[in-house]
Order: C-alpha cells, then structure tokens, then sequence
C-alpha cells in the first residue's frame, strides 16, 4: 500500500526529474538572446563567444535530434502508444472498479460468515451463577449445575451439547421456569424468573418463553389448528386468532394438514406442528431439548431446515440442547456442559 507521504514523496522526485530535463531548453534560449545584443567583442571575447556559440550549437542539435527522435517514436510506434494508453487505461478502470466495491462492500449487509460480527447487542437471556442439585434418598446430593453463566442475544442460535446426565434437561426447565434453581439468577428480557412467584411466572412464560419437547407433547384430542390456536386463548388474545394459528402452520408448511389430529401426522409433521405452536406467541425466546431426537436422519435435516428458518424469520433467540453435532454446527454459538458450567467450542 502506499502512503500519501509516500505518494507526495513520489510525485515531488517526477517533478524534479522533469524539471532537470527542461531546464536545457531555458537556458539555451536565454543565451541565444544575449549575443544579439552585445555591440563590442574583444578577440579573446569573440573567440570565447565563438566556443559558446559552437556549444550552443552543438546543445540546439542535440535537442533538435532529442525532438526528432520523440517524434520519430511517436510516428514508428502507435500501437505501442497505444497499447501504452490502453494499459494505463485499464489500470484505471481497475482502479475505479476497486474503489467501487470497497463502497459497496461497506454499504451491503453482512454476509452469513460474518454474520457473527452483527450479532444483536441486547441481551434477552442472562444466567448468572445458577446452581441445581438433586438428593435421592439417603444419598450425597449431586451437583448438577455448579456456578453456570450464560447470555443469549436477539436472535442468537445456541447449541448445548454434553454427555447424558450432564445436566442439559435441567438448565433447560430452569430456564423455561419448570423447575426453581437453588441459587443464582435467569434474567428474560430483564425479568428475573428465578424470584417470580407461580402465577407471575405462569403469565410471562406463556407469552414470552416457546419450549420444544423431544417428545412432542400435543394435546391428542384438538386438531393441529386447534393444538396452535391453543397459547394465543391462554394468553388471552382476542382477535385475528385463526389466522395468526394458520399462518404459524403454513410457515412451518402444515396448511394443509391443519384439520387433522396429532395421532394423523407423521413423527416430523408432529414436530413442526410443535415449533409452530411454540412460535405462534411471538416469544422472545425459544427453548428446545432434543427437538430431533424422536425422528429418523432424513426427517430431522427437514425439520431443522424448518425450524432454522422461522427462527431467523421470527428473530427469535434459539437455545438448543442437543447430541447432534451437525445441528450444533448450524447455531451461532456452542457449548459443552460439563462439571456444572458452560464451555464455549
Ligand atoms: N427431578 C430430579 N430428581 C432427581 N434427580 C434428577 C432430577 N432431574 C434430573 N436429575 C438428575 O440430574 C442429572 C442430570 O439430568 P438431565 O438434566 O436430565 O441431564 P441431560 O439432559 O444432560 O441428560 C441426572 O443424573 C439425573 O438423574
Ligand atoms: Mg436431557
């Protein structure tokens, strides 16, 4: 790359170049005029002019063939001018064409690989120091979640994976409120949960928390229609309600299986009718433990595909427990619980 002080280095040696190459050509005239105007010559004078003027003799030849050649090139070679102007040309078009994306590329939204660098600032999870254990019986209380922290931003994707028994369901129903932590904090759009009593909590989860079930959890009895119009009455919405239910299912690709029951569909129209009754709410945060874990390869890359997309539709952040690791590999963000905390991997 080249500076400006480099550049104005560069130009200021051209100059003097140039300057060195004209300054011949002024001297030569001022000497030209001075004789003219002399009266009287001594013979040393005259021979010493004599030798002056054979310079300025030899000097006006030389520039003349100097002259003569530049025009001699600029008349044998116009395809090499040409083909000179041309590159130069080229040159600046090139340049121009740079300058031009650089614009753009500064103008257009970021691209999904760096997608990362966009994240939104504001934070809609907050898990602060959360601690869980279980005793059985007589026996030592485990420690399953021990000391975890957590942030969630708008619209962030997030996979946690770890072994069986790590805690994964847990840190899960303590986020949705299922379940009450011993100690510590899980803030939802600046809501602490972990203090909120049954029925605040209840309210705010319906409207602002969507949970997927690995098992899918839809009432057998109403129609998919039906099991998606379901959290809008809880929450007490009036208007427009079918058709916010039958635009969630036609998201989710389901308009056309919306009269039949659960126990109708297929494994992974089962799931998709579930995201889509999740979803219907507009929560701020959807929280799914092992949304594949019930359907084969082939049916769980489509439903996937599904839910990522009315994720990012929905701009909805997405919290995903998970063994797969190519469903992990498809969050912004991934995690390994292990020993009661979060690692990033
Ligand atoms: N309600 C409960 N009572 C006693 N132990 C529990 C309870 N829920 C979970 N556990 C225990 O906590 C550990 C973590 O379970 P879980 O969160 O389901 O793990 P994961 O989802 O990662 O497989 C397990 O050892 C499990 O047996
Ligand atoms: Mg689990």
């Amino acid at each position: 790359m080249i500076t400006t002080q480099q550049k104005t280095r560069k130009s200021s040696q051209q100059y003097t170049v140039s300057s060195q190459k004209l300054r011949p050509k002024r001297t030569l005239k001022r000497t030209l005029k001075k004789p003219a105007a002399a009266p009287k010559q001594t013979p040393q004078k005259k021979s010493s002019q004599k030798q002056v003027s054979q310079k300025q003799v030899s000097q006006k030849q030389a520039l003349q063939k100097q002259s003569s050649k530049k025009q001699v090139l600029k008349k044998q070679s116009p395809q090499k001018q040409s083909s000179k102007k041309q590159s130069l040309q080229k040159q600046a078009l090139k340049k121009q064409s740079l300058q031009k994306k650089q614009k753009n590329s500064a103008k257009k939204p970021l691209s999904k690989s760096s997608a990362k660098k966009s994240l939104s600032t504001i934070p809609v999870l907050s898990v602060q120091n959360l601690r869980k254990s279980f005793t059985i019986a007589n026996n030592k209380p485990s420690h399953i979640l021990r000391g975890l922290n957590l942030v969630a931003y708008k619209g962030e994707t997030i996979a946690i994976m770890g072994r069986s028994g790590s805690g994964k369901s847990t840190l899960i129903s303590i986020i949705t409120g299922l379940e009450k932590p011993d100690d510590g904090m899980v803030t939802i759009d600046e809501e602490n949960i972990a203090a909120m009593e049954e029925n605040e909590l209840t309210a705010f989860r319906a409207k602002k928390i969507a949970i997927v079930f690995q098992q899918f959890h839809l009432i057998s009895h109403l129609n998919a229609l039906e099991n998606v119009t379901l959290p809008l009455n809880l929450i007490g919405e009036k208007e427009g309600i079918t058709e916010r239910a039958e635009a969630a299912l036609t998201q989710l690709g389901l308009a056309h299986v919306k009269a039949q029951l659960p126990s109708q569909l297929s494994g992974g129209e089962q799931q998709r009718l579930a995201i889509a009754r999740s979803l219907v709410v507009k929560p701020s945060i959807l929280l799914a433990d092992e949304p594949t874990g019930n359907l084969d390869q082939e049916t769980s890359q489509k439903v996937v595909a599904q839910l990522f997309d009315v994720v990012k539709k929905n701009n909805v952040t997405l919290i995903i427990a998970t063994h797969d690791l190519e469903l992990a590999k498809k969050c912004r963000s991934r995690y390994f619980l292990e020993k009661g905390i979060l690692r990033s991997f």
